[in-house]
Formats: C-alpha cells, structure tokens, sequence
C-alpha cells in the first residue's frame, strides 16, 4: 500500500512515501488524520470539532462530526470579515461578450439575498432544489445559497434532457427548480425553462412547489403559476442574512453520475469534510496564491469539476477566478486564448479533450495571444496522453507552466492522485502521487497488491474527508457498487499500474463506463434510451477510442421486423435514433454512430461481448470469438457492414 502524507509542520514540501505490506501503521494512521484535522481548522467553524474520523459504521464515514459549519460564510463572509472585501471573486464572461465582476463583498451580498429570496419560498434545511442553469453567475449564487440555509443542491448540467431532469428531480425529491430562460452557446441562444417545463407536465414531479427564473436570454417563455421570476425574488429579499452551523456531516450535494446500470446514481456529499478537503487540495495542486493568481477552470457547474473547483474550492480559498459562459469556438476559435490574455490568466484547469481539439487547429491560434501569464496548466477528467501533454505545456504552457494531472471522481469529491507543481517532476500520461492524506493500492483480482509495471484494480485503502457519503436512497447499491469487491476498501472503477518508479499511470474505466470527452457516460444508459424507441428491438453500446474525445459512443442495434416498415435506409433510421438518445439523456450522450446489425454477438449465459463489438468500432481484426454461443454472428456483423449498414 503506497501511504502519502506531510510530515507535520512541514506543509508539503517534504511527502513521504511509505511502502507497507499490511495494514498501515499506528502512527502513519494518526499522522494522516493529524493532517485532515489541521486541513479542516483552516476553515471557519461555528463549532470546533473535536473528532476526527468515525469509521465505526463503515463504508458510511463521519468526518469532524461534532463540528458545525456553513460553507457559505467559508467562502464568502469570512473573506469578507477579513478585509478582503475588494477582492475580484468572479470575472463572469458572456458569450455574447458581457461581462460581470463581482467582488468578494458583492458576492456575499448576492448570495445573502439570494438565501433569504429561498426561505421566503419555503426552502429550509434538508430540502432538496434542483439547480438547472447555463455556466453564468447565477449557478454559482443559487448554489452558495441553497448551501448557506442548510439545503441540498443537485445540479443538473444544462445539456441533459428534459427527460433527464425529470429523472433527477423524481430521485431526489427536489421543492424547488431554479433555472433560467437559456443560455449563450455556439452565438446562439439556447432555450431552458421549456425542458424544466417538460420534466414538470402532467403532474410529474409533485414535490416541486416553485420555479426560480433567470433571465439571461430574454427569450419569451411560457409561464405558470409556479413560476417566480428571479430578479423580483431578489428585489423583494431583505439584504442581510445571517449564515447559521450546520452539522458537518449536513448534505451539501447530491450529483448524479452515470453508473453500470441505466439509472444515474445520486452521489451525496456532506459539508465540513467536503469543504476541507476540497480547499486544500485547491491550494497545493495549484499552488494557489489568492492575492495575486486569477484562476480559471473551464468545467461547467453541472459537473463535479465545476462543484469542486469553481463553486467551492476557489472561493473556500478567497481566490479570483474567470467563468466563462460558451464555447472555445465562439465568436473565434481564440476565444480562450483572449479570456486568458484579458485577465491574465494565471492558472488554467481544463480537459485533455479541449487540449486536443485545439491542437488540431494548430498553434498559430494560441500563439496569436499572450499567454505568459499562464504559471500552473490543469488536466482532469480523462487520461492525457503524452502528445497532448507536451503541447500544453509548451505552446499553452510556454515550457514554463508545470502540468497537473489530475485524478478523481464525483464520489471522490476532491483530487486524490496528483503532481504537486515545482514539488514534483511531471511525467507525461502519469497522474503520479497520491496527495497528502491519501492511501491509494493497485490490487488483482484476488486482493493482491500488484508489482511494479503491472496492470491492476485501483482502490483507495483509507477513508478521505470529501469522500461520498452513499448514493441517494439507495444504500444497498452504495456498498455494492464500491466496497464490496475489496473488503473495506473503495473500489474506483479504474484500471491503474505503477511505472518502475513507482508512479501511478491511470489505465482508463474497467467497468461499462465510457469517458467521452472527459464526460462519464453509462453503455447500460444509452441502450436503454435506445430500447425505449418503437424501432429497437435490441441495443449494444460500446465506447470506441477517438482521437479528439477519447472514446466515442458506438452502438450497434437489432431493428423490430414488425415496425420498421416505416423506417427508410438504415442510415436515416441511425439518424432518428441518435437524435432520440439525445433527446432521451441529452447531445453528450449521442452515439458517434449507429450499426444496424442482425445479431450480437453473446456467450451462451447471454452477455454482450462488448470486446469484439469494440473491435469492431475501432475497426480491428476481430479477437477470440471461442467463446460465443453462435461463433456465426461476428462474420455476419462483419458482412452487414462492409455492405455499408453504418450511419
Ligand atoms: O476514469 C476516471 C476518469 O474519470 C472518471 C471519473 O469521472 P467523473 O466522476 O465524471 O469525474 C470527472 C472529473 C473528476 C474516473 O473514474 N478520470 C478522471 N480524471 C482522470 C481520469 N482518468 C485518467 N486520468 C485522469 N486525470
């Protein structure tokens, strides 16, 4: 088991790595929590905890239990109280090219009213309000305020469907939608208040009482009693709000994330442990220095990047930081190159998705700016391979900015394996290190901890404060999902090894979860989108390497003879059903391509052999079909599509 962890008193300059057959030492344990225990005083508490960790009723962890704290007055008030008031907290681009700034002050003051514009529509503690929002500062007052009375958010990306929301708000029960009439994407408005219309028709979701309305657009939109209009709830809100403790194990968040099944699993997180771990590993992967770096992390509040590292680590932090509302591409394909000169842009965390399409487009692009700026380059959410690394750091990076890759998950709530820059030699396609506090194992199938350049399981062997609490009402599928393999241990769904110096290289998921442009996409999700259309009889999704996204969704279906009399060529009826999963779970989850096929190709217990199908996708000799009840099937897949069956 690898151990990392500061030696105390001496921050992070000095990690210690210690290599251990067997459970981890007495005095390691308690050095670790001694860690976490002093990464939490460095927030405000309304109370101080005096536990650390309570273990007792594993996998369901307590962190700081007896602590109370608000994680709004953390990032807001609290800079504010300390004569930081004046601080840029966010630089809000539009992508039509408005802009906002809003100091740390001004901040606080929107979120205050905000909190009280909420109790006045009956939200209080525990009660769960669906966020549903473009990338606008608005997303990120909601969440603060929905956090500071004690609520639950859960934020849905704005791209997903209707038919997604509807899911998401049903699962957790939500009172309250706050959404706005659209957003800026591609130099176009895009509409959102009719998709949250649509998931509340018919009396579908009865538990929410209201919806809070953004004007951003000013597209005309349908209205229902329900419906309250922002701005007004502002101006009637009182302006002062005092933020009360909460208990640190008080939710903070429920997010969902794809799983192996079709349903989305609500992950949750709770407060004191999240905020704590979330503000500390924000400051030493980025070496943040809030008094000087403006900081820009380009991922979208409807994911956890955005959470972690936009909504709370930052602003925990008493950081500047850019958000940025559209696309790279919009109005020119240097849009992030002149958001990154206009605020000097000191710390970049972004995609190896983005990086590559950029590189696509040459460096004449990004060399037309000045990027000296630029002193730390983020990567999060997929594997970045060597190609795309090195040109990050040298065009992007101007050899001067290290490279962080990051390695975590919603469930992890926080990074948890990652190059400290100017601490660590980088390493390019490596993750690296644990951070501080983290145990981390690479184990086989059996347990075993595997050698070095070897292929194995990765798991985290100790509980870390951001870690998940459960899934949303669904503890049974909480302990399977993650702890029942490796008693005890959290099971991350990742393939991993160690290189021969003992850095960790992450190997890509080893379960039916795709990574499409760093976005976690379940194959189980999509073939259910695909079933539910009349046409579909059968349904087979693999996720297929792509040069620009990293896997691509490929799905090969069994049409119903009986209702295809309608349908047209194979290639029109690829076109309606993609544009049916978009509808279903929204455009992220559209396949790259459809395979209208005979057959799939099964063992004779009937499961789906998504290898030879991958094969298939990413157009290689097909591997060992010894093991298929019909070995037939694979030649006339083959066949069909060399007759040209693909969309
Ligand atoms: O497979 C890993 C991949 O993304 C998964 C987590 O997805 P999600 O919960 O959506 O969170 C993404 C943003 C934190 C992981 O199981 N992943 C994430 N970061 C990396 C990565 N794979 C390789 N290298 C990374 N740096």
């Amino acid at each position: 088991m690898l151990t990392v962890f500061p030696k105390l008193g001496s921050a992070f300059t000095v990690i210690m790595q210690v290599r251990q057959n067997g459970a981890m030492s007495q005095s390691a344990n308690q050095d670790r929590l001694t860690f976490w225990a002093n990464e939490a005083a460095n927030l405000h508490w309304h109370k101080s905890p005096t536990k650390t960790l309570d273990w007792s009723a594993a996998p369901f962890a307590k962190w700081f239990d007896d602590g109370k704290i608000n994680a709004s007055f953390n990032c807001l008030d609290r800079h504010v109280n300390a004569g930081l008031g004046d601080r840029i907290a966010l630089y809000f681009e539009g992508e039509p090219g408005d802009t906002a700034t809003y100091t740390y002050r001004e901040l606080t003051a929107a979120v205050k009213r905000a909190a009280n514009a909420l109790v006045a529509l009956g939200i209080g503690e525990g009660d769960r309000v669906a966020i549903y929002m473009p990338h606008i500062a608005e997303a990120i007052i909601a969440m603060q305020a929905v956090a500071r009375i004690g609520a639950i958010h859960s934020v849905v990306f704005g791209g997903f469907s209707a038919e997604s929301l509807r899911s998401r708000i049903q699962d957790a029960g939500a009172k309250l939608v706050i959404t706005a009439d659209g957003g800026f994407r591609k130099g176009k408005a895009t509409a959102l208040k009719p998709a949250v219309d649509e998931a509340l028709a018919d009396n579908h979701c009865p538990t929410v009482e209201h919806v809070l309305v953004v004007r951003r657009t000013s597209q005309p939109v349908d209205t229902h009693p329900r419906d309250v209009e922002w701005a007004d709830a502002m101006a009637a809100a009182e302006a002062e709000h005092v933020a009360h403790g909460f208990d640190a194990e008080n939710p903070l968040f429920i997010l969902y994330t794809s799983g192996t099944t079709g349903k989305p699993k609500g992950i949750l997180h709770t407060t004191g442990g999240y905020l704590a771990q979330v503000a500390s590993s924000h400051r030493t992967v980025f070496d943040l220095k809030p008094e000087s770096d403006v900081y820009w992390c380009t991922a979208d509040v409807g994911w956890i990047t955005g959470h972690s590292y936009v909504a709370y680590g930052p602003l925990a932090n008493g950081a500047s930081q850019v958000i940025y509302e559209g696309t790279p591409d919009t109005p020119d394909h240097g849009r992030w190159w002149q958001i990154i000169e206009k605020y000097r842009v000191s710390i970049l965390y972004t995609a190896p998705t983005a990086i590559r399409s950029f590189m696509k487009l040459g460096r004449a692009i990004p060399d037309g700016y000045d990027l000296t700026s630029l002193r730390v380059l983020g990567s999060v959410g997929e594997p970045i391979n060597p190609e795309a690394h090195n040109w990050y750091g040298s065009v992007i990076g101007g050899e001067r900015a290290p490279i962080v890759d990051t390695w975590w998950q919603t469930e992890t709530g926080a990074i948890m394996i990652s190059p400290l820059p100017f601490i660590t030699k980088t390493k390019a396609g490596s993750a690296q290190t644990p951070m501080p506090g983290i145990s981390i194992a690479i184990l086989d199938e059996a347990g075993n901890e595997v050698g070095r350049e070897q292929a194995g399981l990765l798991v985290i062997t100790e509980p870390w404060p951001s870690m998940l609490r459960g899934i949303w009402g669904d503890p049974v599928r909480f302990r399977d999902t993650y702890w029942s393999q490796f008693d005890g241990k959290y099971f991350a769904g990742d393939g991993a090894k160690y290189d021969k110096d003992g850095d960790i290289w992450l190997l890509g998921r080893v379960d039916d979860v795709m990574n499409v442009s760093g976005h976690r996409l379940s194959t189980a999700e999509i073939e259910s989108a695909l079933v539910s259309h009349r046409w579909v009889a059968e349904a087979a999704v693999v996720g297929a390497a792509d040069e620009t996204t990293g896997q691509a969704v490929v799905a090969f279906v069994i049409l119903r003879q009986d209702e295809i009399h309608d349908a047209g060529a194979d290639h029109e009826i690829s076109k309606i059903l993609r544009d049916h999963v978009a509808h279903e779970i929204g455009p992220i989850a559209k396949p790259r391509q459809i395979m209208v096929v005979s057959e799939l190709p099964k063992t004779r217990s009937g499961k789906i052999m998504r290898r030879l199908l991958r094969d298939v996708a990413e157009s290689r000799p097909i591997g060992d079909v010894t093991t298929l009840a019909d070995s037939s099937v694979m030649g006339a897949i083959g066949e069909k599509l060399a007759g040209g069956a693909t969309d």
